[in-house]
Order: C-alpha cells, then sequence, then structure tokens
C-alpha cells in the first residue's frame, strides 16, 4: 500500500522584528511616529497572548505573500534533494492572496519555474486550518497515486491588511508574516505509525462570522464600497474577531481534534515526541496543554516571536525547532489546528 512520507521542509520569515515596543507608535505604513498612533502596551500583549514580537515584510512593496511562499518553498525543495521541476503538484494555504484571482500557487509556480505541462495547483482557504487541511489532501493525492512530489505551502502577508488604529488592536497585536513549506510524496514503508499516520479536518460554518475579512461584498452593486481616507468607511477592508468566542471555539476544537487523534490511532503520548498545535495565541495552546493533559515538555511554540503566521504557523515551528535542534527526522509530531471558518483538525506524522 502507498503510503506518504514527508520528504522535505523549509521556512521563511522577514527580517524586519516588529516588538510590542514598537506596536503603538506604528502608522498604517508601518513607520514608527514619535506619538501614540494605537492604545496597546507590551504589557497587555504578553499578558493576554504571549506575544513579544512578530516579523513584518519592508514596506516598500517589494515583497507578496507569493514571494514569501516560494522562499519557503525553495528551502524544503532543497531540503527533499530535489529540484522544482520534480513538483507535479503545489497545495498552498493563504488568507492573504496575492490577488482575489488567480490563486497565489500559480504565482508560485512561476516564481519557481515550475514547467506549465506538469504540475497541478490548488490555493485552499482554511485560514489557520490549512496547513492541516492541505495536509489531508496531500495524503489522499499520493496514496492514490494521482501525484508523487506535492509541495504543501502555508504563507501569509499579513501586515498589510491590519488596522494600525485603537479600532483594531485586538487583531492587529497577533499577527505577522512567514510561510512554511513541506514536499510530500510516496513511501516505501508499510508501517502505519510512519509518514502521515493521521489527519482530520472539521467545519462549522455558524462561526463564519466570528473571524472574518470581508473587503467586498459581491451581492451589493458596487460590490466595493469604502472610502479608503474615511476611517468609518474603510472598516470593510480589516480583519474582524470576536476574540472570547475564538478563544473558546478554538481551546474545545484543538482539544477534541488532539484527543481524537490519539484514540483513532491507538498511539499515546509515549508515542509521540512533539505537540505542534497552531500559533494563534499562547494562552490558548496552554489551556489546550492544560485540558488535554499533554506533557508539556513536548509542546512546541514560536508564538512568542513570531506572533500568528496563520497557514504557516506549523511548518514554520517545526522548521524552528529543527534548527535549534530539537526535531529530529524520525520524531513522530502531533499537530491540531483551529480558525476562521471555524475550521479545525489535527494530524499525526513522522517527520
Ligand atoms: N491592547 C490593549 N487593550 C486591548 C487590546 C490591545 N491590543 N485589544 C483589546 N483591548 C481591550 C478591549 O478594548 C477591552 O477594553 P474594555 O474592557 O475597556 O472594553 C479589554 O482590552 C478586554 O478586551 P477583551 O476582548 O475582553 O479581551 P480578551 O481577554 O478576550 O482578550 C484577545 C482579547 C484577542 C487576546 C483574546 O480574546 C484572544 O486571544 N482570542 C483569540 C484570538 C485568536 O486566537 N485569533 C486567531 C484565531 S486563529
Amino acid at each position: 500500500m502507498i503510503r506518504t512520507k514527508i520528504l522535505g521542509l523549509g521556512s521563511h520569515v522577514p527580517d524586519r522584528v516588529v516588538t510590542n515596543e514598537e506596536i503603538p507608535y506604528l502608522d498604517e505604513q508601518h513607520v514608527r511616529q514619535d506619538t501614540i498612533q494605537t492604545e496597546t502596551n507590551d504589557a497587555w500583549i504578553q499578558q493576554r497572548t504571549g506575544i513579544k514580537a512578530r516579523r513584518y515584510v519592508p514596506n516598500d512593496g517589494s515583497v507578496a505573500t507569493s514571494d514569501l511562499a516560494a522562499l519557503a518553498a525553495k528551502k524544503a525543495i532543497a531540503d527533499a534533494g530535489i529540484e522544482p521541476s520534480d513538483i507535479d503538484c503545489i497545495i498552498l494555504g493563504t488568507l492573504s492572496p496575492d490577488f482575489h484571482f488567480p490563486g497565489t500557487a500559480v504565482l508560485v509556480q512561476k516564481k519557481l519555474g515550475i514547467d506549465r505541462t506538469s504540475c497541478a495547483c490548488f490555493d485552499i482557504r482554511q485560514q489557520c486550518s490549512a496547513f492541516v487541511y492541505g495536509m489531508q489532501m496531500a495524503d489522499a493525492f499520493v496514496r492514490t497515486g494521482m501525484y508523487k512530489r506535492i509541495l504543501l505551502i502555508g504563507a501569509e502577508l499579513h501586515s498589510h491588511s491590519l488596522d494600525f488604529t485603537t479600532r483594531g488592536r485586538d487583531v492587529m497585536v497577533l499577527f505577522g508574516d512567514g510561510a512554511g513549506a513541506m514536499v510530500l510524496g510516496p513511501s516505501e514503508s508499510d508501517d502505519p505509525r510512519t509518514g502521515i499516520v493521521y489527519t482530520s479536518a472539521h467545519a462549522d460554518g455558524t462561526g463564519a462570522m466570528d473571524l472574518y475579512l470581508k473587503i467586498f461584498e459581491i451581492q451589493k452593486l458596487p460590490y466595493v464600497g469604502y472610502n479608503a481616507k474615511s476611517r468609518e468607511e474603510n472598516e470593510i477592508i480589516y480583519p474582524k474577531m470576536d476574540g472570547k468566542r475564538v478563544f473558546l471555539n478554538a481551546v474545545r476544537g484543538m482539544v477534541m481534534s488532539t484527543q481524537a487523534a490519539l484514540a483513532k490511532t491507538g498511539l499515546s503520548w509515549d508515542d509521540i515526541q512533539w505537540f505542534v498545535p497552531h500559533q494563534a495565541n499562547l494562552r490558548i495552546n496552554e489551556k489546550v496543554v492544560e485540558v488535554a493533559k499533554i506533557p508539556p515538555e513536548k509542546v512546541l511554540n514560536t508564538i512568542e516571536f513570531y506572533g500568528n503566521t496563520t497557514a504557516a504557523t506549523v511548518p514554520l515551528t517545526i522548521d524552528y525547532w529543527r534548527q535549534q535542534g530539537k526535531v529530529k527526522r524520525g520524531d513522530r509530531i502531533l499537530s491540531s489546528v483551529f480558525g476562521s471558518g471555524f475550521t479545525w483538525g489535527a494530524a499525526i506524522f513522522t517527520f
């Protein structure tokens, strides 16, 4: 039986580090001003979220989501020991695509110079759950023999669509830019405890308007109706969130999917080296660890210094801790995620 294996991993974050101390002084061009632009502070952000800093792309218009994605993808392809031309499918998760259409995966294909005749490109829209959703898709494609070298990418450029005023502070302080990628392909091994062992994907559309970014409403004429210069009218171009509902549902979804992953595979924490939760808020992850009784020494986070990079958090966190020497080839990882939609899920895989 064909099984799916992770062949390579890579990630990329922009150089600019934006600390909590700097956040209140940034204007909408990300330029530090002398006076406070947003009423927030380091103590509030750290206490509620655990975040100390995040990364932003340059503010000169030189970097798009597809650029972050391509940089992470190149590293994953090199790590897999293959060439870009070997990739026969790209699955890209993002909520910050370069354009409304076409999807961003085709732009990454072009940037990687992948042959136009032999590579399928998918954009998926599961926000913070996209990497686990994408892993489930990739696993199904590999197992059926449909594709043999799948590039799975999570990439986000959040910093350009955040509201740098007190109105948007609840969301703005959480998010950062970055990308992570994996190459997946068929494995020789028949061992059900190696490669992609398990994936689950869930959704509850009744939570759709608890975390959303509209930008336009297609049922209206004109479908884009805001004045960018008017504070009141431009609200539609920024994300909106009911933080408490998101927090409660995230804990519930991540705990349930983590427990189900273990129950359905018959694995225990003795069999798992690392728990890599989505990085939305350190407090969410601490609650999930407490309720699901996860050994705290097995938990890997990066939220403190990368913030929430949505579709990128899982590969970014694994790659960061690999570079620090913690995660090693062959380690078994349980990852659980939750995001806008609501969407959530879990995966168990050996790296
Ligand atoms: N800095 C300072 N004060 C802030 C703030 C900020 N960045 N954001 C909100 N506040 C204020 C609020 O205006 C409110 O003020 P008030 O009491 O005067 O009305 C106060 O802090 C409490 O706000 P509240 O929304 O009740 O805080 P909270 O304890 O729910 O924490 C979040 C807010 C966003 C940190 C929290 O709800 C959360 O993390 N939710 C999950 C978010 C998430 O993970 N999203 C991504 C999911 S994939």
